[in-house]
């Protein structure tokens, strides 16, 4: 529980000022100078990618972008915290005090509508048709960020968050043969571990336990009626929606002490303390990597990974997406950014690490090996349903509402006021 609290007092420091990463620590200020050494004009890119994983995928596309602009500098604005649970508070009292960074990450969806409507980003349209993006990127995705046809980011990747990963020493030694299919499957399994005296489900921070809930919300219902959740009108207190509650309430009874991020709860799993994590596919790329980003750990010998259970067949997506905020105090570097990172050259230097597929329909598919290999198969094939923590189905109103429900659940372990909390935060946010 006091982890949870001393998550949310660093998310209050995050917007009283605390600073950006700038690519070397704590400390410096949140604006950035406008040009640096040598008369170079700085480009602030800001993101939450500081973390082992995540950072490699973003230093693999600034390199590009650094041999391409030798007249910028690449000025790494990111803030520490998986899902953006602290940069976004930043990022927001940047954009109320008129000091955007020069490009953000934003996700496509529900998340970027927010931004378009608050009039904070500029139309990339003459971009797009510039780079002939309309035709590279999937018409689905490029509807997720319009507004009356207009295109307000550019779409990087895309993440599957609906993901089981697992440490399949740790399953055998539980006399698990293979990766839970259902829920009750996997409920079952969590208590073959627990009597083996190892961690069943490992869990992060707050926002990590919203992640696991959409999974169960979708294993539990199936992908229209999950989708169907974010409808005007949808019925939050359904019965079915209470035996997705159970489920979930079931599962969290088997997680171990929360972590404070996401890395070191994978990192559990991926060192055989843990047996399963559900967590989205950046930890790929934080499992493979080589060491100095990653954990250089063995696919399939140190982990393996399934559909989270009763999810098969659907694609739980998010897309990360950067933008071109309006008033940014170096565009041309901007538009210089957003150019590298809508290339097939900087999709490809950027996914592999990230852990994530292109956002592209024509990049090099034989960069994408082992679980991405899978990723590819089944983006194409799979259903669709939209994340909740990662931005494509709620808007930030809506999702900290859920939030705050999911961690006032944390504390109360009461369902009954957790489905209410859910249903009210419907109510009031559902468009
Ligand atoms: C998501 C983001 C991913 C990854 C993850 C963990 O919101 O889309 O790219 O960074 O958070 O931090």
């Amino acid at each position: 529980m006091r982890r949870w609290l001393a998550a949310v007092s660093i998310t209050m420091a995050s917007v009283l000022g605390l600073a950006a990463c700038g690519g070397g620590g704590a400390g410096q200020a949140t604006q950035a100078p406008a040009a640096s050494g040598g008369g170079k004009k700085q480009v602030e890119v800001f993101s939450w990618w500081t973390g082992p994983g995540e950072a490699d995928g973003l230093q693999a596309m600034r390199k590009i972008f650094e041999e391409k602009n030798p007249d910028y500098t690449f000025f790494d604005a990111a803030v520490a915290g998986g899902s953006g649970d602290k940069a976004k508070a930043l990022l927001q009292s940047k954009l109320q005090a008129n000091t955007p960074p020069d490009t953000f990450q934003g996700h496509a969806g529900a998340e970027l509508q927010g931004y378009i409507k608050a009039g904070n980003l500029e139309d990339l349209t003459p971009l797009y048709d510039e780079l002939k993006l309309k035709d590279v990127f999937p018409a689905q995705l490029v509807e997720q960020i319009s507004v009356d046809g207009k295109i307000y980011s550019v779409p990087v990747n895309i993440h599957r968050s609906n993901v089981l990963w697992f440490n399949p020493g740790v399953l055998k030694e539980a006399g698990i043969t293979a990766a839970p299919k259902t829920i009750e499957e996997f409920i079952a399994d969590l208590g073959k571990v627990k009597a083996k005296g190892k961690i069943p489900l490992s869990i992060g921070s707050e926002w990590t336990a919203t992640h696991l809930l959409e999974s169960v919300l979708l294993g539990t219902l199936g992908a229209d009626a999950y989708n169907a959740l974010f409808k005007p009108g949808a019925d939050w207190n359904s019965p079915q929606v209470t035996t997705a509650l159970n489920n979930f309430a079931k599962i969290m009874e088997y997680a171990g002490d929360p972590q404070d991020d996401w890395q070191p709860a994978a990192k559990q799993v991926a060192d055989g303390q843990a047996a399963f994590n559900i967590m989205g596919d950046w930890a790929y790329g934080y499992f493979h990597n080589p060491p100095q980003g990653g954990l250089g750990k063995k696919s399939k010998t140190d982990f393996d990974w399934a559909p989270s259970p009763g999810t098969e067949g659907t694609y739980l997506w998010l897309s990360d997406s950067f933008t071109l905020p309006k008033g940014a105090k170096n565009r041309d570097g901007a538009l210089a950014w957003l150019k590298v990172a809508a290339s097939k050259e900087g999709q490809d230097a950027f996914n592999p690490k990230k852990g994530s597929i292109p956002a592209r329909k024509d990049a090099d598919q034989s960069l994408y090996t082992d679980y991405l290999a899978d990723a590819l198969k089944d983006w194409s094939t799979n259903k669709l349903a939209g994340s909740i923590q990662h931005g494509v189905s709620v808007n930030q109103p809506w999702l900290a509402a859920i939030n705050e429900a999911v961690g006032l659940y944390i504390g109360s372990k009461d369902v009954k006021a957790l489905q209410q909390g859910l249903a009210d935060a419907a109510t009031a946010n559902a468009q």
